[in-house]
């Protein structure tokens, strides 16, 4: 076996879930679902991404290099990011990827600057902030008007009457996004209201997009990951198949990330050490904050199960062997009996797992299988 820790990814689930997303795109043709590959970029994840027939969402000159090395065609890739370095345009420009989403006038600038020197004309899409409260953790929320992201609504429309003069320009789309692990579908009927009002104001003043991005957010099951395996793609689609008013030739484009990817991954981990203090009772794991950040950056929830036992459950706290407090997998959880030497699977690790793993302390990055449940 992969020495520990090591990422178990579930090729079978993996499929299961992306043939539920044609299923629901199946009859909307004008629907295109780019996966966000900032999610899980490693190659066991991407073939059957690729083959599945998505396009990539990419925030960085890397993940555009990833994609295109995983066979990604350059015209399913959008490029986006509150701050892409000058190599990182000139990438996408060569490649001529399908859109780049811009995200301030600054930034507008640049690019312009860019495709004169490159002679080309640039496919761009406005991010637009839509001030729509996601109600997930703050640090990934992304749509309110306090936030860095996209353009706030009041500067839109005189840059867009700007931008259409522009000839290194063409603009063809408007970009949303609202946040991330979003459980409740009430924000994703309010980005719909927000850009029915947005098309018809800018309609008026002679403006429509070729296409709109609304971005991801989708959010998954944590807490009991065997029951909902798959999210409910079905109410989510739906919600834009019915509200989303469109223009007549016009495209709505996803990103959705963690959705896709989130359930199929397990971080499988060795315990080092059970160590008993009075009152508390530790399962110390070789595998560290280093190898999954969730719980320590943001409070994230992720199941354990102990692989190795079928005693009678106690209580732990799963800890991680790095010189840091937040190194904790989760408190007061309760584990088969837990010896040194057995296998504690961290469910629901597929998503910002991998892709967030680093090197802090020296350590070695998490190694990764796969196997397909059927
Ligand atoms: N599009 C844009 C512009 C984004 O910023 C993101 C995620 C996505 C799409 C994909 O969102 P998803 O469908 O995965 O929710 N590291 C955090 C999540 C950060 C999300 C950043 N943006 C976590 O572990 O929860």
């Amino acid at each position: 076996m992969t020495t520990t820790p090591f990422y178990r990814y579930d090729i079978g689930l993996l499929k299961r879930t992306l043939e539920v997303i044609r299923r629901q795109i199946s009859s909307r043709p004008d629907f295109h679902v780019h996966y966000a590959i900032k999610a899980n970029a490693n190659p066991l994840i991407l073939n059957p991404i690729l083959e599945a027939g998505l396009g990539i969402d990419c925030v960085s000159g890397g993940e555009i290099e990833a994609a295109i090395k995983a066979g990604f065609s350059p015209s399913s890739i959008v490029f986006a990011g509150v701050g892409k370095d000058d190599w990182e345009i000139d990438l996408a420009l060569e490649n001529g990827i399908f859109c780049l989403n811009v995200e301030s006038e600054a930034e507008l600038d640049v690019l312009r600057e860019r495709a004169r020197i490159h002679g080309k004309r640039v496919r761009i899409a406005f991010r637009v902030n839509p001030d729509v409260d996601a109600h997930t953790h703050s640090n990934i929320t992304t749509g309110l008007a306090e936030n860095k992201f996209g353009i706030n609504l009041e500067l839109l429309d005189d840059l867009i009457a700007h931008t259409i003069t522009m000839s290194e320009i063409s603009l063809e789309g408007l970009h949303f996004h609202i946040g991330s692990q979003i459980v409740e579908m009430e924000p994703f009927h309010e980005l719909c209201q927000r850009i029915n009002t947005l098309q018809k104001k800018l309609k008026s003043v002679g403006f429509t997009a070729r296409h709109i991005n609304v971005g991801g957010g989708l959010g998954i099951d944590y807490k009991e990951p065997e029951k909902h395996p798959i999210p409910d793609f079905e109410s989510y689609f739906n919600i834009f198949k019915t509200e989303l008013e469109l223009q007549p030739g016009q495209e709505v484009h996803f990103e959705l990330g963690r959705s896709i990817v989130a359930q199929c991954g397990q971080l499988v981990t060795k315990v080092l050490y059970v160590k008993e203090n009075p009152g508390k009772r530790f399962a110390i794991t070789d595998a560290g904050m280093t190898d999954l950040i969730r719980p320590a950056l943001y409070d994230a929830y992720h199941k354990i199960t102990n692989l190795s036992s079928n005693e009678e459950e106690q209580l732990y706290d799963v800890v991680g062997p790095i010189c840091e407090s937040s190194d904790t997998f989760g408190k007061n959880r309760k584990l088969s009996k837990v010896h040194r030497g057995d296998l504690l699977a961290i469910m629901s690790a597929g998503a910002y797992g991998e892709t967030m793993a680093s090197q802090y302390n020296l350590r070695r990055l998490p190694s990764s299988e796969s196997f397909e449940t059927h």
